[in-house]
């Protein structure tokens, strides 16, 4: 099975959680995609969605579903979201889409996080995957420099402005062994949105797309 098979399985896997007549969270990303092209599948039973990015808005009124602001929504059950990297603990890192700041507020709202992945996306530590971090642009250089003191070796992510008119600095050769702390020490840095750890807020379920079929961490 190639990695496009298994992202499709697991996000069919992910419908299992949609309840009627609720408003589902939607990340962002490849993965999510295949998770929107099969939630329309079900649009009629569904209130609509909250989106994380302009991508996956568009995608999702495109496939007919409705697209609530999250002010606007005072429940939502469950998050659906793809992850760069997951441990078992179920922590995670995202941003590879540079969506990692609103993604982090839809997961914060949202009672269940359901995270959907491929096995590339299991590992046993994370930082192999470059970590994301969304800076206030004034702020890159001197956010740089503290992330060295941390021990990384920040890259600017040339030609990318989020959804929020920010800029991304991926952080290379991170080892996490704390991530709940990582994640902490980053975002109090001055100048940082938020950071592409997932840890204080991590998944509540992973479905993981194997050979063997998906497999269910909860
Ligand atoms: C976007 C994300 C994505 O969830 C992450 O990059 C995984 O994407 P994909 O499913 O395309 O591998 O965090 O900001």
């Amino acid at each position: 099975m190639d990695q496009n098979a298994k992202k499709q399985a697991v996000a069919k896997a992910a419908l299992t959680y949609i309840k009627a007549d609720s408003v589902v969270g939607v990340g962002t990303g490849s993965t999510v995609n295949y998770f929107i092209d099969e939630l329309a599948s079900m649009k009629d039973r569904i209130a609509g969605a909250v989106s994380s990015s302009q991508a996956s808005t568009e995608r999702l009124k495109a496939v007919g579903i409705e697209v609530f602001e999250l002010n606007d929504v005072d429940n939502l059950g469950v998050y659906v979201d793809g992850a760069d990297e997951v441990t078992e603990h179920k922590h995670m890192i995202k941003g590879g889409g540079a969506a990692l700041t609103r993604e982090k507020i839809v997961a914060a709202v949202a009672d269940t996080f359901i995270c959907i992945v491929d096995n590339t996306k299991q590992v046993p530590l994370l930082g192999a995957f470059p970590l994301p971090v969304e800076v206030i642009p004034m702020a890159r250089s001197y956010v740089a420099r503290e992330l060295v003191k941390l021990g990384g070796d920040p890259v600017y992510r040339q030609g990318v402005t989020t959804d929020n008119g920010n800029v991304i600095i991926d952080v290379h050769n991170l080892t996490i062994l704390n991530p709940r702390e990582l994640e902490t020490s980053i975002n109090n840095i001055a100048g940082v949105v938020t950071n592409g750890i997932f840890a204080l807020r991590g998944a509540d379920v992973v479905l993981c797309a194997t050979e063997e079929g998906v497999k269910t961490f909860d």
